[in-house]
């Protein structure tokens, strides 16, 4: 059992837990973080995706110890309800899901995304998006939202 230091959601924690700890247990059940999903826990559907420095990573299959010193963004960090992130708002538009299960992991890979491409084509998003199951086949409606959420902030919509 160690502590250990990281940021979620631009605000330092440190957690004390054995470092083989999966970062998902950590974000659910110690930090209250419950918006990052639990789906096959083995690194195989993407619902438990988060940023850990910029880069999209499943939490199923992170170690704890290995996010020492960084940032981590959960879904939580991408807006708020009064606030949403133009991502956010486009899959509302879009009504992009059902259940809704898969969206926070679908969001966090688009956000990463729009962070190092902002002008996807369909392919680039599918491609980006091929590691994250929606069981719903939400796919078509979640396509056009990120293709509206790039345009959004192509335009020069917040954050
Ligand atoms: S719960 Fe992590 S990839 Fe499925
Ligand atoms: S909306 Fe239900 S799994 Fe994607």
């Amino acid at each position: 059992m160690q502590a250990i230091g990281f940021t979620v959601n631009g605000g330092a924690v440190s957690v004390s837990a054995d470092g083989d700890t999966p970062l998902l247990d950590v974000l659910r059940n110690r930090l209250g973080l419950v918006g990052t999903k639990f789906g096959c826990g083995a690194e195989q559907c993407g619902s438990c995706l988060v940023l850990i420095d910029g880069a999209p990573a499943k939490s199923c299959g992170t170690a704890l110890s290995t996010v020492a010193g960084k940032t981590v963004v959960t879904i939580e960090g991408l807006g708020t309800r009064e606030r949403p992130h133009p991502l956010q708002q486009a899959f509302l538009d879009e009504q992009a899901g059902q259940c809704g299960y898969c969206l926070s992991g679908i969001l966090i890979a688009a956000k990463a995304l729009l962070g190092k491409n902002p002008a996807p084509s369909r392919r680039e998003i599918a491609l980006a998006l091929d590691d994250n199951i929606c069981r719903c086949g939400s796919h078509p409606r979640i396509l056009r939202a990120v293709e509206r959420a790039a345009a959004q902030l192509r335009a020069g919509a917040g954050q």
